[in-house]
């Protein structure tokens, strides 16, 4: 080669949701006995939900059209009709806001569209995030960045609710931040914010002159007596609002690829304006968003069934969630807050519990010899050694704090198991060995 080819810029990004699964997987070769417990990955299919018979019938209808439309391109934005009854369900939904059709993008998928959001702001625009945060949005503002991420603190202490202070006070010493990231209901830590804290956001937007970017991927899907709130009824008319929503967690259908953005109060600042173009722009370099999920969006949502369909799914997730917590906010050394929307839960470990000698026991050699060499590589973090350690002696795999930009040591796992039986087994048992890690060394009592 006549000189390097892979761009710098890959060292921000991280996805250890995903970089665990290689671990996980070569513990099975090396002990084909090893039964590992996915606990890390987001995707109800995975996890037994089966996609409901109404969707499916939805689906195969589509495909048997005569037209064969939805094997071909669409239109570059979203098929018009598609973006038309979105605005019309959301205007519906969030009656004091106003979405133009015009004004929503197809993707494929949210993935795509985090990454294309990012890539078209100005290099020095920068956008602060959440920590804990989902490691896409971090990831993808600071590789477009070049440069480390902004991120403001979700208080553990108070539900997990954004420190809208410290918000402020990052918002102040960085002139070049031009905008907030909400990601509500929230990946990693389950919480739902509420309407106050939505509106102390949309005030300090205003305030500075900044616009909001709200991940609204998981809006259906809250619980515990929790309501989430449209942030585009707040923000109508008073701050440059963008919103991301998308099919693959309430349907669920996350192989479907299929989200999209919605942009808000377009027209009140020209800076806002310029960057909507400049991503319609980009967004024809795609060709277009997969057709097939976009015929059927509208049919899946206003089906008779689906209302049905989504409350049971939510009284499933808040059981789950809440089980989950009861047995771990028990557990020795842990702080918990339980989760009331998505499918999430970050507990954290109180401060100071964690040391590097602390182990699990691993009958396999193999096993062991392999964890032993990758809790030894440079730059894992305390809590990373302690999911290592996990996977080698219990096959639960979970995903480190840290590997969601944490400051405070944890893990987090997913809510989505669905048999009771096997649920309560593996957080007993990942419950106990906890306290087995914790107590392996002579600093926890
Ligand atoms: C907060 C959040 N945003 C976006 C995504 C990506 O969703 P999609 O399947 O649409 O790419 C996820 C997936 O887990 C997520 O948790």
């Amino acid at each position: 080669m006549r000189h390097s080819l892979a761009t710098h810029r890959v060292q921000f990004m991280k996805y250890q949701i995903r970089e665990v699964v290689d671990v996980a997987r070569h513990i099975q070769t090396l002990d084909p006995t090893m039964n590992i417990e996915w606990e890390n990955i987001g995707d109800p299919i995975a996890k037994s939900w089966h996609v409901p018979q109404f969707f499916k019938q939805i689906l195969v209808d589509q495909i048997e059209q005569a037209d064969d439309k939805a094997f071909g391109y669409s239109h570059s934005r979203g098929i018009p009709a598609t973006r038309a009854w979105i605005a019309s369900h959301i205007n519906t939904l969030a009656p004091g806001a106003s979405l133009d059709p015009e004004h929503i993008v197809f993707t494929n998928g949210l993935g795509s569209a985090i990454g294309m959001m990012y890539e078209m702001f100005a290099p020095e625009a920068r956008i602060i995030l959440p920590t804990p945060g989902y490691p896409t949005h971090i990831s993808m503002e600071s590789s477009s960045s070049d440069a480390p991420p902004l991120l403001y603190q979700l208080d553990p202490n108070h539900d997990w609710a954004p420190d809208t202070d410290d918000i402020e006070a990052q918002i102040i010493a960085h002139p070049d931040i031009v905008g907030i990231l909400v990601i509500n209901p929230n990946n990693p830590t389950g919480a739902v914010y509420s309407k106050e804290t939505i509106e102390k956001i949309v005030l300090l937007a205003e305030r500075y002159q900044l616009m909001i970017l709200s991940d609204e991927v998981y809006f259906r899907m809250v619980y515990n007596g929790t309501i989430h709130t449209q942030i585009s009824e707040i923000a109508n008319g008073r701050v440059p609002l963008l919103v991301m929503r998308g099919m693959s967690k309430d349907v669920p259908w996350p192989g479907g690829r299929c989200g999209w953005i919605e942009f808000y109060n377009v027209g009140i600042d020209a800076m806002f304006d310029a960057y909507v173009s400049a991503f319609k722009q980009r967004i024809l370099m795609e060709i277009c968003a997969t057709s097939l999920p976009q015929f059927i969006v509208g049919a899946v949502y206003d089906h008779p069934e689906y209302p049905a369909w989504l409350s049971s799914y939510n009284t499933e997730l808040e059981k789950n969630g809440n089980m989950i917590a009861d047995v771990l906010s028990q557990t020795k050394g842990l702080r918990v807050n339980r989760t009331n929307g998505a499918f999430y839960m970050m507990p954290l470990f109180e401060s100071g519990v964690l040391n590097d000698r602390q182990t699990l026991s691993i009958e396999n050699d193999a096993v062991r010899a392999f964890i032993e060499q990758k809790v030894n590589e440079p730059g894992v973090a305390l809590d990373q050694r302690f999911t290592y350690y996990l996977l080698g002696a219990t096959g639960i795999c979970v995903v480190p704090a840290t590997g969601f930009y944490s400051n405070e040591y944890g893990f987090r796992l997913t809510t989505l198991e669905r048999d009771d039986t096997k649920r309560a087994s593996i957080y007993s048992r990942l419950s106990d060995a906890i306290e087995t890690y914790l107590n392996s060394t002579s600093n926890f009592s």
